[in-house]
């Protein structure tokens, strides 16, 4: 009897032994494991790509002002102007071993989480120079499972081209639009590059949740899974501005218009009323549309007809995402009724400071001074910038420029692969 109880006694000390001995080894294996897992991530940070330079971008985006100030200061040193960038040249040779390129380059080659990689999305990318800006723009919003149609200007240098190409050549799902436009200012060409990679973006993939497109000079303030989560719970509708027509804005479609001279001209002559019963809208060249609107865009015989209308008007990227998002039957789409008029504030597509419209936000204008330049009245930011405007619901920003203050390019991207890194761990 108590020869059985101390055996069971053993037996049972035993297993408890084998037991702890299991979980100890899965717990440390565990351990080890996320220990890869974040030394794995470490390599891709990009704090610290720029070892030659002092700023401290955790204090910009606190809007610490000292460190601000610096940057002014150091953008206006010699040294700072003379600071070499990376070429078309450079990335030509760079993107002749590709898997040196992705490694040196810091991309994300797997997707960051499982919510991200069962909702793709598709970008229009338009550029037609800045191979740098261009680079660090596609790298701040590459992701494998996503695509990216990528318009470059016909006048574009010949070795601007060969760099994208290079770039493109990399990656699996980054590709030339099929057909290059010559861009020129306000006329139609700026909607076909776009429309281009639609179709493109359309045929390639059916897995796309979403279209995105942007511009050379635009920057993400939000992650791919921010995005993604947005989208998702967007349902199907699209985010872009579109009010009420100004009417010192008619002409430009009331009009006949062509190119002369390399600059888009009213020639005096009515057009025809628009092919539509819904009125025309005023918004941006910038959109966030499902995939339902991009195929009702490129197969609705009204819209077809409406877009070849549009074709003889002055900056129609400025109307016909605006008016498409108000005609009923478009997936996605909001009442015609004035009650639903989006500004570019709630839309989600993209943030820009118009300079008659910056003040003091306590005193009702909508966004505060532009701490970097204007360009035809819309602000260049500079690293003064982020802090509020990081706090918007937007997905991009424009505009940046690497030579007005690639500080503020520098912080944004080192922001946001921490975001992106990180944001599911610990
Ligand atoms: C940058 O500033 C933060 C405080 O905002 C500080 O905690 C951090 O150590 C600084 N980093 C460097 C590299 O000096
Ligand atoms: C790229 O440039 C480096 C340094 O300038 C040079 O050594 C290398 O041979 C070049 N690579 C190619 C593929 O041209």
């Amino acid at each position: 009897m108590l020869k059985r109880k101390l055996r069971h006694c053993h037996s049972l000390r035993f297993k408890l032994l084998w037991f702890l001995i299991f979980t100890v080894g899965t717990l440390s294996l565990i351990k080890i494991h996320h220990k890869a897992d974040f030394l794995n991530h470490e390599h891709l940070e990009l704090t610290g790509e720029y070892p030659d330079n002092h700023i401290n971008c955790s204090k910009i985006l606190q809007g610490d002002q000292q460190e601000i100030e610096k940057v002014k200061l150091e953008l206006l040193t010699v040294s700072f102007r003379k600071s070499p960038k990376l070429t078309s040249n450079d990335y030509i040779n760079m993107t002749q071993d590709c898997d040196s390129f992705i490694k040196k380059r810091k991309y994300i080659m797997e997707p960051l989480s499982k919510e991200e990689a069962k909702f793709p999305i598709a970008y229009s990318i338009v550029v037609h120079h800045k191979i740098n800006m261009f680079e660090r723009l596609l790298r701040s919003i590459y992701a494998p499972q996503n695509y990216y149609c990528i318009h470059v200007d016909k006048k574009s240098p010949e070795s601007f081209l060969a760099a994208v190409k290079g770039i493109a050549s990399c990656f699996g799902n980054v590709f030339i639009a099929s057909q290059l436009e010559s861009v020129v200012y306000a006329s139609w060409s700026r909607v076909q590059a776009d429309l281009n990679c639609m179709k493109d973006l359309y045929r390639r993939s059916m897995s796309w949740k979403y279209l995105i497109n942007l511009c050379g000079m635009d920057f993400p303030i939000k992650t791919n899974q921010e995005i993604a989560e947005k989208l998702k719970a967007l349902k199907g509708e699209n985010s872009l501005e579109t009010e009420k027509m100004p009417a010192n804005k008619e002409v430009r479609w009331k009009k006949h218009h062509e190119i002369v001279d390399g600059k888009v001209k009213n020639m005096g002559i009515d057009k025809q009323h628009p092919p539509l019963s819904t009125p025309i809208f005023s918004g941006s060249a910038y959109f966030v549309v499902s995939r339902r609107f991009v195929e009702y865009v490129l197969e609705n015989s009204n819209v077809l007809a409406f877009i070849e209308w549009a074709k003889d008007t002055y900056s129609p990227d400025e109307y016909l995402w605006a008016t498409i998002q108000r005609i009923p039957e478009v997936p996605g789409a909001a009442s015609a009724s004035a009650k639903y008029d989006v500004s570019d504030m709630n839309a989600l597509a993209r943030f820009v400071k118009w300079h008659y419209f910056e003040g003091d936000v306590s005193k009702g204008a909508p966004y505060p001074p532009c701490s970097g330049v204007h360009i035809r009245s819309v602000c260049v930011f500079g690293v003064g910038d982020l802090n509020w405007m990081l706090r918007t619901h937007h997905f991009f920003a424009n505009k940046f420029d690497t030579d007005t203050d690639p500080f503020a390019i520098q912080c944004l991207e080192e922001y946001l692969r921490g975001k992106a890194l990180y944001q599911h761990r610990h």
